[in-house]
């Protein structure tokens, strides 16, 4: 028997790993995952970009590199920043294996066990994990209609002392929801402040289907508190593992640091290899037929909805990312409820995963990206009639 150290007491079992396993049967119409459309990944360009950094017989391609990154890729990388409004440079960008590594990575530099981590609540399932494996303890930010309760996240920070925020602004995980502008300046005007690191987690805001670029929390920091994390999952394809932190050089030393002790470095072939395709195709034309492909699924499965479910049953409805935020009317158990959508061959997550605490047991995430046409129609009819039989 082996005697583990306290902190594996707070890594828990992924509860959507579980639930995936269910859905890997034959026949599962799901929307649990957070997947990707797999028939938009651009197999052909990747190979071909693989091919090519081989193919110049440069072993520097095979050999360990900088924990920081491939230089070639982070000055890419700023200079996509820049086009966003966050001033960087190639020395302000630290290469991670997905923007999960970046959140571990920031936990690790700066929790101790007990500190208070300050978030959306519901937020990203795989954040609330990573921090607590290191064994924070959460405060959820209020929310109200227009976003989030702006002076709850000022008492918050004069009477908890959070260590650290997490955000997740533009079209969320699960609920995909976005922040306005105007919370976003207060929020990275509070952020300095109050001295306390803002962690905005952004892998969704190219995937916009309408409406206004909204600027990141970032370009309104004027000091280095907001600390921005990207990923090329979403646009590109999460089996690569590639993401990256936007942070002052500081940070960036004390991340070499961590990063070393974990993996020394992301894969030199991956970087290069991502570096020519990001300076040999046409990324813009890629990520709009993405667009265009996720912008027909949410509509789809919106109507849906609209057709099936009951007045009384309530949903978001996100301008771009991934995910709807269900909400049924109290009473209801979505956990309860997600054997006898299984045995009807649908499923989704339930929305009770998604809290740090004091969560709501009746609300659901559906994923519209990785369905096809067809499996919406029929996996929210089938969810419909759960509904009706409840
Ligand atoms: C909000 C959020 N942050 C981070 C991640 C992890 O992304 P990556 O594949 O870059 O590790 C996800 C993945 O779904 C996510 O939704």
């Amino acid at each position: 028997m082996h005697i583990y150290a306290d902190r594996v007491k707070h890594m828990e079992n992924s509860a959507i790993r579980e639930i995936l396993k269910v859905t890997e049967q034959p026949g599962v119409i799901t929307f649990a995952g957070g997947l990707p459309a797999p028939e938009l990944f651009p197999l052909s360009d990747i190979r071909e970009s693989y091919d090519r950094v081989l193919g110049a017989k440069d072993p520097s391609v095979l050999q360990y590199g900088s924990t920081e990154g491939y230089l070639p890729l982070r000055e890419e990388i700023a200079a996509q920043m820049c086009a966003k409004g966050i001033k960087a440079e190639a020395d302000n960008i630290f290469l991670t294996n997905g923007s999960q590594q970046g959140l571990d990575l920031l936990a690790k530099l700066f929790l101790n066990p007990g500190d208070i981590v300050l978030l959306q609540n519901p937020s990203y399932l795989g954040a609330i994990q990573t921090f607590r494996s290191y064994q924070a303890n959460f405060r959820a930010i209020l929310t109200n209609d227009a976003g989030i309760d702006l002076k709850d996240l000022e008492f918050s920070l004069k009477h908890h002392h959070p260590k650290l925020i997490y955000l997740a602004p533009t079209y969320q995980n699960p609920t995909g929801t976005t922040l306005p502008v105007e919370e976003r300046q207060a929020i990275a005007r509070l952020a300095g402040q109050y001295g306390i690191p803002t962690i905005e987690d952004d892998p969704y805001s190219e995937l916009r289907y309408e409406g206004p670029v909204t600027p990141t929390i970032k370009s309104f920091a004027a000091d280095d508190e907001v600390i921005y994390l990207g990923t090329f999952s979403k646009t590109l394809a999460p089996g690569l593992r590639l993401g990256w932190i936007v942070g002052d050089r500081k940070l960036i030393a004390k991340l070499i640091v961590a990063k070393q002790g974990t993996d020394l470095h992301t894969s030199t072939l991956l970087q290069q290899a991502t570096h020519y395709y990001l300076t040999h195709f046409n990324t813009s034309e890629h990520v709009e037929r993405i667009r265009q492909t996720y912008k027909m699924r949410r509509d789809l499965m919106l109507q849906e909805l609209k057709v099936s479910f009951p007045t009384q049953v309530s949903w978001t409805q996100p301008t771009g990312g991934m995910f709807i935020w269900l909400t049924l009317p109290d009473g209801f158990d979505t956990d309860k409820l997600l054997p006898r959508a299984a045995a009807a061959q649908v499923a989704y997550v339930p929305g009770i995963h998604f809290y740090a605490h004091n969560g709501s047991h009746c609300s659901m995430r559906l994923n519209f990206s990785n369905p096809t046409p067809q499996q919406i129609k029929q996996g929210i009819n089938r969810l419909a009639e759960i509904l009706k039989v409840n």
